[in-house]
């Protein structure tokens, strides 16, 4: 069902690689809500051509960036902001890559090179954005910025790995870029903490299987899916979240505030 809640509304959707990804169920979402997008993803991931599919359903144009790039991010908002005819009012950035995980590096013994291209995929790509829409004045007053995270920057969960270090810098990164640019120009930055899904990403952690069901035995309302997560970017893209800035919001069925549930105990006791 469709509240109009973005019509006249332009925003980047970063991350999009084939259909469970969350930032693909959101731009979809985003699009039954009246909103105009461009999609973008890192060149070799378009190179896998699934996201010509997505462009197609939401009629958007897709502007390839690696996120670690300054010169490819300039290009894409230079590019966006001509293809909407001004400024840009949301973004979601839905990006996140592990190098250790992908090599099998445990935890204690990591290789820095690829945690130092983690952090900056996964974290400082956010700030990089961020830059540089401050840098070109691309963002509209009362403008969105969202960013996915993982409870693994607040609690641990050992399988994954680094990348709950580059989630603690994530959100650190919402913090302090959100303080200037609310002053700036209103705009508005926010981490969404997702209950694990089933994507790319999220089956590259080791153990996904086991850790998706305990997830959903230890929410009160359980796992809560890429649809529903697409469903909040909505409501934080919208005017109506316009005073929500600077937080790491849970969306994880209450995952975050349970102790323990029956259904573990129960599984606990056989
Ligand atoms: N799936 C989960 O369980 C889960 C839970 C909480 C948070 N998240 C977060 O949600 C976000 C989206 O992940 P997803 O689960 O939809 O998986 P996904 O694999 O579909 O999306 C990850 C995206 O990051 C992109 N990316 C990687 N390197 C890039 C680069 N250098 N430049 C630009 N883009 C790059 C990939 O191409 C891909 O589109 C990530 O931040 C992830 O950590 C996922």
């Amino acid at each position: 069902m469709s509240y109009n809640l973005l019509k006249g509304k332009k925003g980047i959707i970063f991350g999009a690689l084939d259909e469970k990804s969350i930032a693909w169920r959101t731009a979809l979402r985003c699009h039954e809500e009246g909103a105009q997008l461009v999609l973008s993803n890192a060149p070799v991931a378009l190179r896998m051509g699934e996201i010509n599919k997505l462009a197609e359903a939401v009629h958007a144009p897709v502007i390839g960036a690696d996120v670690t790039n300054m010169e490819d991010l300039k290009k894409l908002f230079e590019e966006s902001m001509k293809h909407f005819g001004g400024g840009i009012d949301f973004i979601l950035h839905s990006i996140g890559m592990s190098l250790n995980v992908r090599k099998g590096k445990h935890y204690t013994e990591l290789d820095y090179g690829f945690n130092q291209k983690t952090l900056d995929i996964s974290a400082v790509s956010l700030h990089r954005v961020l830059r540089t829409a401050w840098d070109m004045d691309a963002l509209n007053e009362y403008g969105s910025v969202v960013a996915l995270t993982y409870i693994a920057a607040q609690r641990v969960f050992p399988d994954y790995n680094e990348m709950a270090d580059a989630k603690t810098l994530l959100e650190g990164i919402t913090r302090s870029f959100g303080y200037h640019y609310a002053i700036k120009k209103k705009v508005r930055i926010n981490t969404v903490s997702q209950s694990p899904t089933r994507t790319t990403a999220g089956s590259g952690v080791k153990g996904f299987d086991g850790f998706i069901s305990y997830a959903e035995k230890m929410s009160p309302l359980g796992n809560a899916t890429g649809d529903q997560c697409a469903d909040y970017c909505v409501t934080l893209f919208s005017d109506l979240t316009r005073m929500v800035t600077m937080q790491n919001l849970f969306h994880d069925g209450g995952f975050s505030f349970t102790g323990v549930t029956e259904a573990v105990i129960n599984q606990m006791e056989k």
